[in-house]
């Protein structure tokens, strides 16, 4: 190609972190690519109550809630979005304007790092090296 890749678009949430480590993130940093996540809230499985790791994520975004302007699961999510490095931009799926306009409050929240790491911890139900 003659013209550089500006984006890659993605998956890329808390229920599917791979970016992070299988060299997708290095790469569009090294390169200077801006990527796109989409999916951001894993197409709505973050509120799946089916789902253990949803529930898991629950229970962390509600300890840590009072940190962040009373931040909620899906605020806190988009925020671990936007905290990595590389600057991933969240493809929202919703159309529903409140929750678009709950979205946009997520640009102002800076997850400290120990809260970045509990909510990927709580959606693997591990602990991450
Ligand atoms: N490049 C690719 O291969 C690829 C693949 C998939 C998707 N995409 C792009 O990414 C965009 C976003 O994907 P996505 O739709 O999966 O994004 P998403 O934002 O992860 O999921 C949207 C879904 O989550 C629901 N949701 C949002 N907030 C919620 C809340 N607070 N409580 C419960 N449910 C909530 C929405 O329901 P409501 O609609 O009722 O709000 C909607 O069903 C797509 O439109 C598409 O453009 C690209």
């Amino acid at each position: 190609m003659e013209q550089p890749l500006v984006t890659n678009q993605i998956e890329f949430h808390l229920l599917h972190p791979e970016p992070i480590n299988d060299g997708t993130f290095h790469q569009c940093e090294k390169r200077g690519v801006a990527p796109m996540a989409w999916s951001p809230l894993a197409g709505g499985r973050l509120f799946d109550p089916s789902n253990p790791a949803a529930l898991r994520l629950a229970a962390a975004a509600k300890a840590m809630s009072s940190r962040y302007n009373a931040g909620t699961l899906e605020q806190l999510a988009y925020a671990w979005i936007l905290a990595h490095p590389s600057r991933p931009l969240p493809v929202i799926g919703t159309n529903k304007l409140e929750r678009l306009q709950s979205a946009a409050q997520a640009d102002a929240i800076v997850l400290e790092r120990e809260d970045w790491y509990a909510l990927w911890e709580a959606a693997q139900g591990r602990r991450i090296p």
